[in-house]
This record gives structure tokens, sequence and C-alpha cells, in this order.
């Protein structure tokens, strides 16, 4: 049989046969490009999706019992939960010696609200030098390869649609001092885009319209790519997971491996206390004993704004997307060589090939894009644990040019991390009568990782005070 006629026999009875339609004009090698991916698709499995997903607006459904996850909080409760931290950054620092800890950064999406040409690691973001998100995170994993004596590992996930150009920007810079071998670049999945009529979408004529399957792509993909091979054959048993577009966030952080560890959890978060009821932050919650996190979305409002008799939030816990995970349990969801985790649909305008051939670029939303997420893991545990954080000193989401989670306010938050860490040392540094910091300071992220790094660097410098309005690299 031909190849049409058996790609027909696939695509007419789930209605998809519309991508066939410029087949004639294609030439071999672009015939088998087409089938090459329509190969890779389940289209059973796909029209079960659009049905729930893309015909229908789906319904998160919360669950009666929804409460409010536990978590370790930030200031250790009592002497007993004081020694347990201890213990924990201990225990932590000891398996970063002893190279049990990698890094994972995703770094695969589109960055489409940054509007930037480019991988969003190759954005340039330290406030004084302009070094892009990729080299501050390279430095700073090769600060803490040297603080623990054991240098890290980074697995860097990016998708078909900037593999080459992330890879190359690391080749240009020598990957920014670490060793090549260092640096292990994979690949995630990628899913069609539908339009609202259920019709997969073309990009080409030999092309479907693909984008990357989300963060939840991560976990198959580090099973496929044989990173999760590399990891065991290495003795690397925990993942310290964070996005690249989050440049405060400490690469490995002592205490949360430690927790994670001591706690025998196989995937645990970090929480922050949400500014407000409605912070677009997922919602740690808890049903039938389970970690949940549900989108901001999702929640209802009645839910959102309820409080505890003191006032607070009692659904306070949002997730800033860090995680510490265990080799074995991405290894044990992943053992079949598939993993169903849900999807989430996205409404978006997605450039298309009208029915003519004609390149169509909406402005409105015109179709679906499915992704998964990476915290949907979190219920498939059978042990988790969530952490408190300090957001100054780990969260600066540059998701926007100006404006809310921007590079203006990343930047700014940076400075102010780094400000604070010097005046913790002794020094004096300038602040407006509101308290903003009145000088641009960078501290590299190549020689600082900790406090304790500020303080070496303070006392080696005699470094006292910084001029007012001042532009300072301290390296
Ligand atoms: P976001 O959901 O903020 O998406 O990703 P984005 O692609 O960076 O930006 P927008 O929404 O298009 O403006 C959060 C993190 O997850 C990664 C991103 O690279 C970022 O680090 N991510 C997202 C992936 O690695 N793969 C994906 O499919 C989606």
């Amino acid at each position: 049989m031909d190849r049409r006629q058996q790609l027909f026999d696939r695509l007419a009875p789930v209605h998809q046969e519309q991508l066939l339609r410029f087949w004639p004009e294609l030439s071999p090698a672009q015939q088998e490009k087409l089938a090459g991916q329509l190969d890779e698709i389940d289209f059973n499995e796909m029209d079960q999706l659009i049905r729930e997903y893309v015909l229908v607006r789906p319904k998160t459904r919360i669950p009666d019992d929804l409460g409010p996850a536990p978590y370790f909080p930030l200031v250790p409760k009592d002497e007993a939960q004081r020694a347990l931290y201890e213990k924990a950054e201990a225990r932590g620092a000891e398996l970063l010696r002893a190279g049990k800890v990698s890094c994972l950064t995703v770094a695969g999406g589109q960055g489409t609200r940054l509007g930037f040409d480019g991988p969003k690691g190759t954005y340039p973001i330290a406030p004084v030098t302009g070094k892009t998100l990729f080299e501050y995170f390279a430095s700073s994993i090769l600060r803490a390869g040297e603080k623990f004596g054991k240098p890290l590992t980074w697995y860097v996930m990016t998708s078909l649609l900037n593999r080459e150009a992330t890879e190359a920007f690391f080749c240009e810079h020598a990957f920014f001092g670490l060793a090549p071998e260092q640096v292990f670049f994979f690949t995630q999945g990628t899913m069609p885009a539908i339009g609202y009529d259920g019709k997969l979408l073309l990009a080409e004529k030999d092309s479907l319209s693909l984008s990357p399957n989300g963060h939840g792509g991560t976990l198959l993909a580090l099973r496929k790519s044989g990173a999760l091979d590399r990891m065991k054959r290495e003795g690397v048993e925990y993942l310290s997971y964070f996005q690249v577009d989050n440049p405060l966030i400490p690469v490995v952080n002592p205490l949360f491996v430690g927790l994670h560890d001591l706690e025998n959890s196989e995937m645990s978060a970090i929480m922050l206390a949400k500014t407000g009821p409605f912070e677009k932050l997922g919602n740690f919650c808890v049903t039938q004993g389970h970690i949940e996190i549900i989108e901001y979305s999702d929640l209802p409002a009645e839910l959102a704004e309820s409080r505890n008799p003191d006032g607070s939030l009692r659904f306070i816990a949002g997730s800033p997307a860090i995680h510490v995970i265990s080799r074995e349990f991405i290894e044990h969801l992943t053992a079949g060589g598939s993993l169903k985790l849900p999807w989430h649909r996205a409404d978006k305008k997605i450039p298309c090939l009208d029915e003519v051939g004609n390149l169509v670029k909406p402005s409105e939303p015109n179709g679906v894009k499915l992704e998964s997420f990476i915290f949907d893991a979190m219920p498939l545990a059978k042990r988790t644990m969530v952490l408190e954080g300090r957001r100054e000193d780990l969260f600066a989401p540059t998701k926007n040019p100006t404006g809310v989670d921007s590079v203006e306010s990343c930047r700014a938050l940076l400075v102010d991390r780094d400000a604070r860490r010097l005046e913790a040392a002794g020094v004096k540094v300038p602040r407006t009568p509101e308290g903003k910091v009145d000088a641009l300071i960078e501290l590299s992220p190549r020689r600082i990782f900790d406090q304790a790094d500020v303080d070496a660097y303070v006392a080696e410098h005699n470094l006292r005070e910084i001029a007012r309005g001042a532009k300072l690299y301290l390296e």
C-alpha cells in the first residue's frame, strides 16, 4: 500500500485527513518529513484529547476535601524543628560533597511573553555586566561545585525549536568555563497545535504546527535522552530543578536537598507565602493525603479568599516552580517508556496554513496548545515535602520585558539581594528614603555562592561602603 493511503487510513477515521491536503505537491523528502511527524502521533489518543480538552473547555475538578498543604515553615516552629533543619542542612552538604546531586534547568519554553529572539537562556539579565541567564547559572554552578568540592553536572532541557541555538550558544562561550561534559543537553517532546474545530494545524505544507509539550515533558525526556542512565552510572540521586528565567535561585540548596533526603521524599517543592489570594502562582493543596498543585486560575475564588481565624490566607502556599526530585522516582514513573500527566489547555494565536496553503497569522486565538506540567507528578509520589522559602532570596521570574515579573523587576531583585548580602557582611549600602538600593550592584556568581563567600570577599577587599549612585561589579 502506498504511503499516502496508509496515512489516510489512519487519519480519516479521526477526521484529520486534511493534514494530507498538500501531499501531492510535496517532494519525496518533504513527504517523508510529514509522514515521520504523523507516525509519532497516536491518533486515537489524540482524538480523545481533542474531545476532552479542545472541543469543550475542560474544568478542573476540585475535590470536596481540598485543603491547604502542610509545609515546613521558613522559621522552625520549635527546638526539635530547628535541630531537624540543622541536621538537614548538614545532610544536604554531605550529599553535595558526595556528588549525589545534579542541577536541572528547564529551558525548552518559547518565551513568547518576553518577545526575545532566541532561547530565553541567552537573554542578558545581569544588572551590571549584562551576563546572560545561562552564564549566570553556569557561574553559580561552577562556584557551588568548588564549595562542595565536587563539580555539579547540569542537565539542560531544550525543545526541538531551540536545541541547536542553545548548544551553539554554549559552544560559542566555551561553556562559560564548565567542562563540556558537565553539561547534558536533552530535548523534550512536542505536541501538535489544534484548531478550535478540532483539526490539527499545519505550519507548513510538510509540517505540523508543533510546540514543546510543557515542562511536564521533562520527566520522560530525562529517560529517553539517557540522562537517567547517566545519573545512575554516576551515583546521582537527586535533581535540583529550576526554571531558566529565575536567576535569583540558588542552583543547589543544602537545606532543601537535605530535608528531601531525611523525609524520604520522592518529589519536594519550595513554597512562597502568596502576596494575595489571587497571585498568579500554583496553590499547594492536599486531597486524600496527596499534595496537589492547583493553578491559580483553577482555584475557586471562595477557596482562594478563605482565611484562618488569625486572618491569614488558608491557601497561602504558592509555587515558584522549584523542586528536588529523586532519580528513582523518575525512573519508576517512566518505567514503561511513557508517562501520563494531565494536560493543560492554553488558547493561543497560532500561525497556520489555510485551506489553499497561505500562511495565516491570526490576531485572535484560533486554537489550543496542550502542555503538561511537572508539578502534576507530585500527587504520584509516595512521599512529598514542601519547604517554605524566602521570596526575596529565590524568586525573580523574567516573564515580561517590563512590569510584573519582568526583566526590570528581576534586575531590581538581583541588586536588592546582593545589597542585603553586603549589608549582612557589614557594608554600608546607599538606599533611598523608601529603602530602595541607590546603586547598581552585581556580585559575581562565579565568585559568590553564599553569605560566607560575601563575608570573605568583604574582608579581603576591606570593603566598607558603596558610594551612592555607583555601578559596581564585584568579582
Ligand atoms: P513558562 O510557562 O513561563 O513559559 O515556562 P515560557 O515559554 O518561558 O514563556 P511564555 O509563557 O511563552 O511567555 C516556565 C519554565 O518552563 C520552561 C521554560 O523554558 C521556563 O523555564 N518550559 C516551559 C519548558 O522547558 N518547556 C515547555 O514546554 C514549557
